[in-house]
């Protein structure tokens, strides 16, 4: 049979409209250190964003803030003008350094960067514009009244939003709807359970981010390395084959700068865990995230 690549994922339709094979790919990774400047190696940079449509990847998710700007002109060197493939980009995070991220949400900076988005991206309209953070130094009517005029006048197609509660996402639906949530999101980190099920509910995308982690579950002598070494994978596919799994809203974008471990990370969309390895997972993860949460210490 011929190798699906992230076909095997799935598909999901998000707002209604832009069908994706569920496995995406996050743009962060393709930047310097701190997601900060250029990538120390830029050419394999380039060749990831180019393998993406081999291997059948159509999301790809981005922001003003990666670099910043470096992802979005990155991907716009790489892959414009974009053939069957959705671009989702974020704004609502303003840079002052590697690895200093600060929410900015008044209207004239969303708007602002909604512009610069388009340009960078050689495109007139975005498929998926997400709120980067609801800054809470802003009313944030303000913030979604903004998004709703650009939505209007057809700078934006839909709109997401990111690291939210089933309130905000409410909140937001007053004003446009929500068709994506990306929150922090793995095996190992289920604070977002809830909003994961009411976007299930709601047919909401939900994007989890560092959807790889597996902490302390992926040590050598795990349950985790064993069913890793049952499927002949990674940890890391077991844990983006357990996510993939969890949800069919479930839309995950694990990020790198190399061909090598995107090719390893598409694999994953092949794997599939029975039953009763799920549940162990599922059972195992929660465990760790409860242990975290308490600071207990970890046992394997
Ligand atoms: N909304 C938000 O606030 C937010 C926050 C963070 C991220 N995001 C988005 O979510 C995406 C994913 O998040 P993330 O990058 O933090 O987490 P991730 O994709 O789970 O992990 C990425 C890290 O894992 C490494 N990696 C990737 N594939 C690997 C493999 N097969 N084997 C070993 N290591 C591997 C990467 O390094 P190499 O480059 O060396 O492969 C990188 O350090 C980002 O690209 C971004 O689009 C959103």
């Amino acid at each position: 049979m011929a190798n699906r690549g992230a076909a095997a994922s799935g598909q999901f339709t998000i707002g209604g409209d832009l069908t994706v094979n569920r496995l995406g790919f996050g743009a962060m990774r393709i930047t310097g250190p701190g997601i900060w400047d250029e990538p120390k190696d830029r050419q394999e940079a380039l060749r990831t964003l180019k393998r993406l449509p081999d291997l059948n990847i159509n999301f790809i998710d981005t922001a003003d803030s990666y670099g910043p700007e470096v992802s979005e002109k990155l991907i716009h060197e790489a892959l414009y003008p974009y053939p069957g493939l959705v671009i989702a980009t974020k704004a609502g995070l303003t840079r002052h350094g590697p690895d200093i991220w600060v929410p900015l949400g008044r209207p004239e900076y969303l708007r602002q960067e909604v512009l610069m988005s388009l340009r960078r991206l050689g495109l007139e309209r975005i498929d998926l514009w997400q709120l980067h953070r609801i800054d809470p130094k802003v009313p944030r009517e303000e913030q979604f009244d903004a998004i709703k005029q650009m939505q209007r006048e057809g700078l934006i197609r839909h709109v997401g939003l990111s690291e939210v509660n089933v309130e905000e996402i409410e909140a937001a639906q007053k004003f446009f709807p929500v068709v994506t949530v990306q929150n922090l999101y793995n095996l190992v980190t289920r604070q977002s359970e809830e909003v994961l099920n009411y976007c299930e509910r709601a047919r909401i995308g939900f994007i989890p981010w560092f959807p790889l982690a597996a902490g302390n579950l992926a040590q050598p002598g795990s349950m985790l390395a064993e069913i890793a070494r049952s499927h002949t994978t990674t940890p890391s596919g077991v844990a983006l084959a357990w996510i993939l799994r969890r949800s069919p809203v479930m839309l995950p974008i694990p990020g790198t700068s190399s061909v090598k471990h995107l090719e390893e990370n598409v694999a994953a969309a092949e794997i599939t865990l029975s039953d009763e390895e799920f549940q162990r997972l599922d059972q195992q993860g929660r465990q760790e995230y409860q242990k975290q949460a308490t600071g207990q210490a970890v046992e394997r």
